[in-house]
Parts: structure tokens; C-alpha cells; sequence
């Protein structure tokens, strides 16, 4: 444990020294994208699936699996049913991590059901796993489409942070990165941490503080953009693989989130794919974002500092005493695009019509 611990802090510093990683970033122009999706399957992430692979804004180039909401096994599967699902076996599936850097996976069938999917059986797919491992898998794409790929992980951030470990000059080659992940008004784990981040928070701190130009699409706008009766009426009323699939998952997940007295379910990983599709869904002033990994209450909170701004506090030795004095304000270079509003209707509107009828 101790040796990994040194290999992070190590990366870590590794990435301030490297000049141009830590450059603030220049923003990546809207259009069409390449993308790669990063993913847990898991409920809400089969419907930012089915959502990128109906959308012609988007090009999907691959699918690297990270263990989250189920294990890698269980998510590979998943993954591969889907792309059979939707004939989509020209798109490769791969593999990715076993388990977060440093800690033990904690996974949440509670929420997504025993399969991840709402238990709702797929076909076996016609479609065979990518022999790579995910992070090299994103490794080759990035440099084959030099700062064309967008990265759009909607799960914890195990595999990026592995990739940027195993090859940190991707950074100034990709696009953008776009994550479903992160809160900066409290956690749905627990009082500070988003699911995501808190399963590998080690892993979301590299990923925030490569330099690379980084939207977050937290639960400050998940929670504002539910998928509800009326949406799982529209869906219901049109029929095909996809549609039906859909309206299956979205029928487990309204279904549950009224049982904790919920009006509808956070569409938190589609959202992230329509920020892809298009960025003005989200209001999302640039702030520095750090990851907490060592407090006791606060480890995987996603911590922004909205002024971009700290207090310069000085050193002084004074007969009654040695203290610090406040001398003045130093500027905090922004590292992320921090979502803190959506246009919640149009979002939905846009998803639904997009599976209805596929
Ligand atoms: O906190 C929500 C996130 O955790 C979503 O990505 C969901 O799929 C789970 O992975
Ligand atoms: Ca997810």
C-alpha cells in the first residue's frame, strides 16, 4: 500500500513539474467529437450509452470498462450486450481496471439492481471484448486523433488516471475531458463525496489536476435534471430495442427513486454525454478543484474554490510571538469548467427523442 501511496504522490508531482501540464487550459471548441466513454454499467450509464450512440453530434471510437456501480466482469458484459444490443459490434469494448488505486471497490447493485442494469436480461452479445486494456486502449486512440478525442467518463476515474500514469504526454493531446462526477454542495454518498470520486478519489485528484481542459457534470446539475413519469410515458409509447431497453431502465429507476419519496431519477451520466453533445446545456464557471484524500469526513469531496482566489498569509516574528498576518490575495489558477446549472427540460427532451422508436 505504502509503495503505491509513494507511485501517487510521485505522479502527482510528477505532473506539476512537466511544463505545459499544468498551463491553464484552453478551452476545446464545440463541434462534432470523437469520443470515449468511460464506464460503470450501471443503470444511468446504459442510458448515457444509448443516448451517445443515437446522437450524430457524437462519434463513439471505444468503450473502456472501470469497476464502480458493479464489478469489471459484471460491467464488461454489460458493456458488450449493449453495443450488441444496439449493432454496434465495429465499436471496440475493453476491459479496464480490477479496482481503484488504493482502496477496496464498493459497488452498488442497491442501486442498480443485481446485474447493474436493472436486472433486466440483454441477450448475449454478438460482440467480442477488445483485447487491450482500457487505459492503453485510450492511450493509442488519443495519439492515433491527436487533440480530437474527447474523453467522457461517467464512472470513478480509475483508468484515466492510469493512462495519464502510464503515459502523461496524452494530456495536451486531448481535446477535452467531460465527467460525470464531483458535487460542490454535498455528496449523495455521504455529507461531502459523489459516488465517482469517493471510489477512487486518488485517481479524480490526477485526473483534476493534469491540466488538461475538464468540464464536471455533478450532482449540482444531476439533481436538477429528473427523468419522471412523464418523460417514462413518452418512451412508453414508441417501441424498438433501444426504446424498450430504455424505458425498462428508466421504468427500475423512477421506480425506486419513489421509493425514497423522489419525483423522478438524476440523469447524471446522460448528462455528461449531452454536455458533449452540446456545452450550453450547462452553466459552468471555471474554478481550481481539488480532491480531498485524507480527511476523515471529507475523503472523494470534490473541493472548488469559486473565487480562484487565496489569502496570502505571511510569517512574523514578533517580540510577543511568532504569527502569521494576511498580506494580500493570490490568484488560484481555474482547472475545471464546474456545471452549476442546466437547461434541465430541454435535456430531457432532447434524450427522449433521441431513443424514441430506435
Ligand atoms: O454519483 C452518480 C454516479 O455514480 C453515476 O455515474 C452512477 O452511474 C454512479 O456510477
Ligand atoms: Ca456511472
Amino acid at each position: 500500500m505504502a509503495d503505491r501511496m509513494g507511485w501517487f504522490l510521485r505522479m502527482l508531482s510528477y505532473l506539476v513539474m512537466v511544463p505545459g501540464i499544468v498551463c491553464p487550459p484552453a478551452w476545446g471548441a464545440a463541434g462534432a467529437k470523437k469520443i470515449i466513454l468511460d464506464t460503470d454499467p450501471g443503470t444511468d450509464d446504459a442510458m448515457a450509452l444509448m443516448l451517445a450512440l443515437n446522437s450524430p453530434e457524437l462519434d463513439v471510437r471505444a468503450i473502456t470498462v472501470v469497476p464502480g456501480n458493479v464489478t469489471a466482469g459484471q460491467g464488461l458484459e454489460n458493456a458488450l450486450r449493449m453495443v450488441s444490443l444496439a449493432n454496434r459490434c465495429d465499436i471496440p469494448v475493453a476491459g479496464g481496471a480490477e479496482h481503484p488505486l488504493f482502496q477496496k471497490l464498493i459497488t452498488a447493485e442497491f442501486w442498480h439492481g443485481k446485474n447493474g442494469l436493472g436486472n433486466i436480461e440483454l441477450p448475449k452479445s454478438k460482440c467480442k471484448a477488445d483485447a487491450r486494456f482500457g487505459p492503453d486502449l485510450i492511450i493509442a486512440l488519443v495519439r492515433a486523433y491527436p487533440h480530437e478525442i474527447t474523453l467522457v467518463p461517467v464512472g470513478p476515474l480509475t483508468n484515466i488516471a492510469l493512462a495519464i500514469e502510464k503515459d502523461p504526454g496524452i494530456v495536451p493531446l486531448v481535446k477535452e475531458v467531460i465527467l460525470m462526477g464531483g458535487s460542490i454542495k454535498g455528496g449523495n454518498v455521504n455529507a461531502a463525496a459523489e459516488a465517482n470520486i469517493y471510489n477512487d478519489p486518488e485517481a479524480a485528484q490526477m485526473v483534476f489536476q493534469a491540466g488538461w481542459p475538464l468540464t464536471m457534470v455533478g450532482l449540482d446539475v444531476g439533481d436538477k435534471t429528473l427523468f419522471g413519469r412523464k418523460q417514462l410515458e413518452q418512451l412508453g409509447k414508441t417501441h424498438g430495442p433501444v426504446n424498450d431497453f430504455m424505458y425498462g431502465v428508466t421504468k427500475f429507476l423512477v421506480e425506486l427513486s419513489e421509493k425514497f419519496g423522489d419525483s423522478g431519477t438524476p440523469m447524471y451520466d446522460p448528462l455528461a454525454v449531452g454536455v458533449a453533445i452540446d456545452a450550453e446545456l450547462v452553466t459552468a464557471p471555471a474554478m481550481h478543484v481539488d480532491v480531498e484524500t485524507r480527511g476523515e469526513f471529507t475523503r472523494g469531496e470534490t473541493v472548488a474554490n469559486r473565487r480562484n482566489e487565496i489569502e496570502r498569509n505571511v510569517l512574523h516574528h514578533f517580540p510577543e510571538g511568532d504569527r502569521y498576518v494576511i498580506e494580500g490575495l493570490d490568484k488560484v489558477v481555474p482547472n475545471a469548467k464546474v456545471s452549476i446549472d442546466v437547461k434541465a427540460d430541454k435535456f430531457l427532451e432532447l434524450f427522449v427523442s433521441r431513443l424514441q422508436g430506435k
